[in-house]
């Protein structure tokens, strides 16, 4: 059986990886690996559920069998799927199945995925127990661990949603090779910014062991601040320009992407802030670009308006706040001045050509 510890990954006799996210009674592990999905059974039985739910954006062929009766709902992956009518469906659909609290509930699909179907376990009868299989890199490394969950409104991203902790999650390695590239790529922005806040260097491991590395920091991170109260900002790093971003090109940056120019941006402000020294603002560099990432602010998109995106962040809570990194490690830093802000972003190299 797999040997664990909060934080720490070990591989069992099957090459898994297994981490515990350590939340008392709330604790779950999460499995890395080639085939995982294929627990799935052992995972429901160890649950008690009589019968499940299946919520899956993959073709059956890739969405495991539960190994009790279940009904399989189609979900499509998306922002713009990520909706409270969503959520009302999902919980009906649930409803027409007879499903009770003894059962459960299975997400398979990327994160706006496991983020909608988490937040529809969250409501059903006041809570009934989740089981996330992320298919993409993005989120099996951040999205699907840690127990929060969201949906869109016309106003903003993630806005309504809850805390609600998946009984177990299944990051099986074999669903990467179903990505298209761009979206395999988009997944190392959440890898390149845990460069920053303590998980290490990643770039030399293979992808079980980065995705590992990060989902322990996170673990860490979750099992001090579940609701985010402080030291859970940490997981934000590169995250409010990169919200930002997101927002001014329309989702045309996706998440990763848009992290990873936000995880660059970081480097120069706590740079321009005295904060580190030019060799770590450089690294910040080096970092995203060995993951193949954007580096540079997409033309088109002007400073004032990045601004004025960036002070809707959730850790503003009256002037701009950035997570950066300094001489006691990665921190947030509120009430930057919109002048320092400004001309970091003026700095900072823009592609040329029309915005994305
Ligand atoms: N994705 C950031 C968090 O889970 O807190």
């Amino acid at each position: 059986m797999t040997s664990t510890v909060n934080g720490r990954a070990d591989v069992d006799s099957s090459s898994w990886l297994t981490i515990d996210v350590a939340l008392a009674e709330r604790g779950y592990p999460v499995r890395i690996g080639a085939g995982v999905r294929h627990t799935l059974p052992e995972v429901v039985s160890d649950i008690g559920a009589r019968r499940v739910a299946v919520v899956s954006a993959r073709p059956a062929a890739w969405t495991p069998d539960p190994g009790v009766p279940h009904l399989r709902i189609d979900a499509r992956d998306g922002e713009q799927n990520k909706t409270l009518a969503w959520v009302e469906e999902l919980c009906a659909r649930f409803a027409e199945f007879g499903l009770t609290r003894s059962d459960a509930v299975v997400s398979c699909g990327g994160g706006t995925t496991t983020d909608a179907v988490g937040l529809a376990a969250a409501l059903y009868h006041r809570g009934v127990p989740v089981v996330h299989l992320p298919t993409s890199l993005l989120a099996q490394v951040d999205a699907s661990v840690g127990g929060k969950t969201a949906v869109n409104l016309p106003q903003g991203k993630n806005l309504v949603g809850a805390y609600w902790q998946p009984r177990a999650v299944l990051c099986d390695t074999d669903y990467l090779t179903t990505l298209p590239e761009r979206e395999r790529v988009n997944g190392y922005g959440e890898i390149a910014r845990c460069h920053f806040i303590g998980a290490g260097d990643l770039r030399d491991l293979p992808v079980a062991e980065q995705i590992a590395a990060s989902v322990a920091r996170k673990a860490e991170v979750v099992s001090l601040d579940e609701r985010d109260t402080g030291l859970r900002h940490l997981l934000n790093y590169g995250h409010t320009l990169g919200h930002a971003l997101e927002l001014a090109t329309d989702f045309a940056l996706r998440h990763g992407e848009a992290v990873a120019i936000g995880t660059v941006f970081a480097g120069r402000l706590a740079g321009a802030l005295s904060r580190i020294g030019p060799d770590r603002v450089a690294e910040h560099l080096e970092v995203v670009r060995h993951y193949g990432l954007p580096t540079e602010l997409p033309a088109g998109v002007d400073t004032a308006r990045l601004i004025a995106l960036a002070r809707l962040d959730k850790k503003a809570t009256g002037g701009l706040a950035f997570v950066l990194d300094g001489p006691r490690g990665a921190e947030l830093v509120r009430d930057i001045p919109s002048e320092q802000v400004a001309a970091a972003l003026d700095a900072m190299p823009r592609t040329t050509g029309t915005a994305l």
